[in-house]
């Protein structure tokens, strides 16, 4: 046992700032508004419903996470955001058709009380958005330093005592680093000179990490993952996590695919295909856009098959993803899986899944433990990338070498074991001899 991280309380209001008030940031909002008026349950939400096991099976103790360490309350919670769309959030949820309209109304002053503020949005890096509230700016740093204006503006109007901020925006197109993203020095001469390496999410990324707030990136593209912002991070004290939340499909996959490894059952091909009807499927309709989201939600099988240890089982494995716009589903996605397995000798079986889920309904409670969980490491002085929240991300960031952990079961026990890390408890590794000495 360890002695407990000192954690500083959560005390005072904390303020997250959702960059981006579209169908994911509107369902957790109005989901907390609602929960917190006791009208609704927070299902899917560790930090609220969650529980866990400390010491061994025989001491019966489980507590609820929420109670086990210091989390922010759902009513110290203030919301606020950017978005290109001048909706209030009461408009942008209708606009989204994700929750019902009554549900709507019951936190609909709330709700309307949330009015976003100007982004700072490029159309090169989302093709497929345009809209009126969008800053002007001499340069790329000028408007850093506008949302850095923000952040402290609302931090003092609404007395936080704390903030973070998640980006909940657009996928934009597919980007690879470059020399402009090596350090910060380079960034900032890169913001002065409006290189095009620089898209919008990274300049929200800059200013919440200058602030030292912490950040996390929900959405595929590339944001915090480079030097310049993990060097940022460092010097500031500021978490980070992400990328690309992991729900619908992916969430699905890396539920099965552990399951079939587990028992050493091959995987020849795996077809995955969605419909989706909302602003989401259209920008991601546009193929510089989808290609950030592809590369997102492939690679998770390769790491857990782990074919270089199990060629003859998964090498030759054919992974195809496709998205398909389809108006008439808005947010209510469906997705179909085809598993081509094989099991004993050699011989096929196969696997279908049928999804019909919701998107943002599976993403709001995501949201909501990231962003008090982040502001749990805060708090802990953890800074840089916080692996142990890879469970909530289909590409979860981590260290420069290591492979990340995609296996859902193995992000939990290390997600539950950093908790028990901080607050001084044994770690749990399922061992058990103890309980047949
Ligand atoms: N819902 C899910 O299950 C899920 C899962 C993983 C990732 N995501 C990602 O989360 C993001 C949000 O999803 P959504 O369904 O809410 O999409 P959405 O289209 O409803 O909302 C995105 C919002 O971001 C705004 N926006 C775009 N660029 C902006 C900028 N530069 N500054 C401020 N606002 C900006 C748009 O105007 C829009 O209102 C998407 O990138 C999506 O791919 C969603």
């Amino acid at each position: 046992m360890t002695p407990p991280i000192d954690i500083a309380p959560a005390r005072g209001k904390l303020g997250v700032l959702l960059v981006g008030l579209g169908a994911v940031s509107t369902t957790t909002i109005a989901g907390v508004m609602a929960i917190r008026k006791g009208l609704a349950q927070p299902i899917g939400s560790l930090t609220q419903m969650g529980t866990i096991r400390l010491g061994k099976r025989t001491e019966a103790r489980a507590p609820k996470i929420k109670d086990f360490v210091s989390l922010a309350g759902l009513d110290d919670i203030v919301f606020g955001g950017w978005d290109i769309f001048e909706e209030d959030c009461y408009a942008a949820a209708r606009t989204a058709g994700v929750l019902e309209q009554s549900q709507l109304d019951q936190v609909r002053g709330e709700l309307e009380a949330v009015k976003p503020m100007p982004a700072v949005f490029d159309q090169r890096y989302v093709k497929r958005l345009d809209g009126p509230n969008v800053k002007k700016g001499k340069n790329k740093r000028d408007l850093a330093e506008q949302l850095i204006a923000d952040i402290r503006a609302f931090k003092s109007k609404h007395g936080c005592d704390r903030l973070v901020m998640v980006w909940v925006g657009s996928t934009e197109v597919y980007m690879k680093e470059t020399a402009a993203h090596a350090s910060v020095a380079s960034f900032e001469k890169a913001l002065e000179q409006n290189d095009d390496a620089i898209p919008s999410s990274m300049i929200y990324a800059y200013a919440a990490l200058r602030e030292g707030l912490p950040f996390a990136n929900a959405a595929p593209n590339l944001t915090a993952d480079v030097p310049a912002m993990l060097e940022l991070a460092a010097r500031t004290k500021s978490p980070l996590a992400g990328n690309d939340m992991k729900t619908g499909q992916t969430l699905i996959k890396t539920i099965i695919a552990p399951g079939l490894k587990a028992r050493l059952l091959g995987v020849k091909g795996w077809y995955s295909t969605n419909i989706l009807g909302n602003r989401d499927g259209e920008v991601l309709d546009d193929p510089e856009s989808f290609k950030t989201k592809e590369e997102s939600k492939k690679s998770a099988l390769d790491y857990i098959f782990q074919p270089h240890l199990y060629p003859e089982l998964y090498q030759d494995l054919c992974h195809v993803v496709r998205i398909n716009y389809y108006p008439p589903r808005g947010d209510n996605k469906e997705g179909w899986d085809n598993i081509d397995i094989f099991g004993w000798l050699g011989y096929p079986m196969q696997l279908k899944i049928n999804f019909l889920c919701r998107d943002s309904i599976l993403a709001a409670p995501i949201v909501l433990d990231v962003a008090l969980f982040l502001d749990l490491a805060r708090r802990a002085g953890m800074s840089g990338i916080q692996e142990w929240l890879s469970f909530y991300f289909k590409s979860p960031m981590h260290a420069a070498g290591l492979y990340p952990e995609h296996d859902l079961f193995i992000q939990l026990m290390k997600l539950k074991n950093t908790l028990r890390f901080l607050k001084g408890e044994d770690l749990i590794t399922h061992l058990g001899l103890e309980y047949y000495d």
